[in-house]
């Protein structure tokens, strides 16, 4: 018998992973968002929240990203079903770390579940993409990707879409460091330029190209050299107090690599130990203190499974 309620939880990630702007992403095991969903008769979404910072977050379905995306969901399968929706989040809205993302992703794939899975798994991207725009204004897939499938996200192409898994070398780790103020996406977006140097879009490409053969050879060293951002980092790094100290902390403490994660405000950092990984989030939260600002860390391996169905 189909339940008339779920609950599911879907984890943060990080984006731009420095030379793959929109289009590299990898999902940590925490922090994560909670999604319970339940079907009501009337038609429409109703939405609620709590948690962490969740005050921020416009409930108007259209607004919402988990809204947005279950509405396009309905509105492919042209299903009037109506649904009770409640986000708690764990993931601090702003933050960088997918957190409008982790709660599209739950969205699609609790109300694929409930409507008795009428879609895929890789059919609910689009899903989450038109949900995440909502957030970002842009049409990018670099968090709400590696949220659906977990693991390390390439997207070769937007049109037409064509997500590809990169392997997860056993020995790496994440640490994801959260600055306590918010960078809007949206606003991050725009104060990029719409054209690069084509010296730096063929230095991009070869970082790209040497980052996705140091993943299938689990050569950290090619990984630590590719890690390089010319299109995003050069205009968001002054939206960071403090961001090249904290980020040459990381590097001190033994990252492989360290970049802004997504839009920011929050860095990430890749190492090869959980120990290293860990003592890498403690040294950066103590350079944010020297810039006069609060941070939590999160060590984690890279989540490799889609959003977890709980009951
Ligand atoms: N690739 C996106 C950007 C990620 O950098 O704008 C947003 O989290």
């Amino acid at each position: 018998m189909l339940n008339n309620s779920i609950r599911v939880r879907a984890t943060a990630s990080v984006a731009n992973v420095s030379c793959g702007f929109d289009c590299i992403g990898y999902a940590i095991t925490k922090p994560g968002d909670i999604v319970t969903i339940e079907k009501q008769d009337p038609p429409g979404i109703e939405i609620s929240m709590s948690g962490i910072k969740y005050e921020s977050i416009p409930v108007y379905p259209e607004n919402n990203t988990a809204g947005k995306a279950i509405l396009s969901l309905l509105d492919t399968l042209g299903s009037k079903q109506g649904f009770k929706v409640h986000i708690e989040k764990g993931i601090p809205p702003g933050s960088g770390i997918g957190s409008s993302s982790a709660s599209a992703a739950a969205a699609v794939v609790g109300v694929n579940e409930l409507l008795n899975k009428p879609l895929k798994n890789s059919e609910l991207l689009v899903h989450g993409m038109a949900g995440e725009a909502v957030a970002s204004g842009g049409f990018h897939a670099d968090n709400i990707a590696p949220a659906l499938f977990g693991g390390i996200i390439l997207i070769r192409s937007y049109e037409p879409l064509d997500i590809l898994n990169l392997p997860v070398p056993k020995k790496l780790f994440s640490t994801a460091v959260l600055p306590d103020f918010i960078v809007n996406t949206l606003d991050a977006r725009r104060m990029l330029p719409k054209w690069v140097p084509l010296k730096s879009a063929v230095e991009q490409a070869g970082n790209l190209a040497g980052f996705t053969l140091g993943l299938h050879e689990s050569d950290f060293d090619l990984l630590g050299r590719s890690m390089v951002d010319l299109f995003a980092e050069p205009f968001r790094a002054e939206l960071i107090p403090g961001y090249p100290s904290v980020r040459q902390s990381a590097m001190d403490a033994g990252a492989i690599g360290c970049g802004i994660s997504g839009s920011g405000p929050a860095l990430f950092a890749l190492s090869d130990s959980l120990k290293i990984a860990e003592h890498i989030g403690i040294t950066m939260v103590g350079a944010f203190k020297k810039a006069g600002l609060k941070s939590i860390a999160y060590s984690t391996p890279i989540h490799t499974k889609p959003p977890e169905i709980l009951d």
